[in-house]
């Protein structure tokens, strides 16, 4: 039996959960495991019950669950002076990094063969598609240095120690022996002291990992290879604001952040989440995309669990339902048949019910 924190939150968060919920369970039942549940409230809507965003009860909840599937955090840009949406983000998101020290996050960026032309960039430079693997440092950096406003200056500074950045370079380093062993370091190291720190470090690891090419790119020049060159990447690490930049930079290849999942390892219980945010703009219609969600928790399965065929059994559901030309509105083309959030969930259900 495996216990599952699930934490919807604002915006988008409760229907693609609820998704991704109905999704595990055709797993369990295919496959004969239990997963249970435990709702958790996390952002403004645990601000609407407890005048806080991360209250004691939800962290309480995470640290007893096998694994968090989170949806997402925040409100409307044009209410952020409203207290139930300020400062939202950085507290529940930053909080939930920090309480389980979450310190590498996953985010791969694939565009599958046959999907190719769902992708905004053109068909000669996809290729016959993408896989890449960005591993971001998530709890250190310009995130969580001193941030500070006073007299008209301000001042967020940024920190790394060696120990901090040699966790997800070695993850990195592994990750890579496991794929196509090529390894991107994307730093700003023609500036900052932060970023020769992570090339030092790097250069002591190597070694370790002989049968890893290590290269060095800045950041600047990266967010245009990404789109411009994808598939010379194989693993890209990097640290925490890079990081958060150089994912949504990759998200333009599969076509929608809508299809982004991620994974942030911590010390004992790891969380799960799409990188997408929660869209209040389409929040409610019954119109978002689901499939990060979903795919999030297939990694749930692979990193929480060791359950590698039954991840794949939902990766390659979400894969089939998207050949078939079923899609939401963020991912349609031409002749698609668009469909809503439930019904894309259902198909999703179905192709795994029935392979
Ligand atoms: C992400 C988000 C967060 C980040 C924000 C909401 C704090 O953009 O997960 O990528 O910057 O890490
Ligand atoms: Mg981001």
């Amino acid at each position: 039996m495996y216990h599952i924190a699930l934490l919807p939150g604002d915006g988008i968060g409760p229907e693609v959960c609820a998704e991704a919920r109905k999704v595990l369970d055709a797993v369990a039942q295919k496959f004969g495991h239990t997963f249970t549940y435990e709702e958790g409230l996390i952002g403004g809507a645990a601000y609407d019950e407890h005048g806080e965003h991360f209250p004691d009860s939800t962290k309480e909840l995470m640290h007893n669950a096998d694994a968090v599937l989170f949806g997402s955090v925040g409100g409307p840009v044009d209410q952020q002076d409203n207290p139930k949406w300020k400062d939202a983000e950085r507290i529940a998101i930053l909080g939930m990094r920090k309480e389980l020290n979450l310190a590498i996050n996953l985010r791969p960026a694939t565009v599958y063969p046959q999907l190719t032309h769902l992708s905004p960039v053109k068909e000669e430079i996809i290729g016959e598609g993408v896989d890449l693997l960005v591993v971001r440092e998530l709890i250190g950096g310009i995130y969580f240095g001193k941030h500070d406003t006073q007299g008209g200056v301000a001042v967020d500074e940024m920190t790394y120690t060696e120990e901090q950045i040699r966790r997800p370079l070695a993850f990195a380093f592994q990750a890579a022996q496991q794929r196509r062993k090529h390894l991107t370091l994307v730093d700003k190291a023609n500036v900052l002291d932060c970023s020769r720190l992570w090339r030092k470090v790097a250069e002591e690891m190597r070694g370790e990992y002989s049968d890893v090419t290590l290269e060095y790119q800045y950041i600047d020049n990266a967010v245009m290879q990404i789109i411009r060159n994808p598939s010379q990447y194989d693993v890209i690490v990097t640290g925490n604001m890079f990081g958060d930049i150089l994912s949504d930079a990759s998200s333009v290849l599969p076509g929608s952040l809508g299809l982004m999942p991620s994974a942030s390892l911590g010390d004992k219980v790891h969380l799960f989440e799409p990188i997408g945010g929660s869209a209040p703009d389409i929040a409610g219609q019954g119109i978002a995309n689901p499939i990060a969600q979903i795919l999030s928790a297939a990694l749930l399965l692979r990193y929480s669990f060791e359950m590698e065929e039954e991840a794949q059994a939902i990766e390659s559901a979400v894969q089939s339902v998207l050949a078939s030309g079923v899609r939401t509105g963020d991912i349609a083309r031409g002749d698609d048949q668009v469909l809503g959030t439930v019904e894309i969930g259902d198909a999703i259900v179905s192709a795994i019910a029935y392979d």
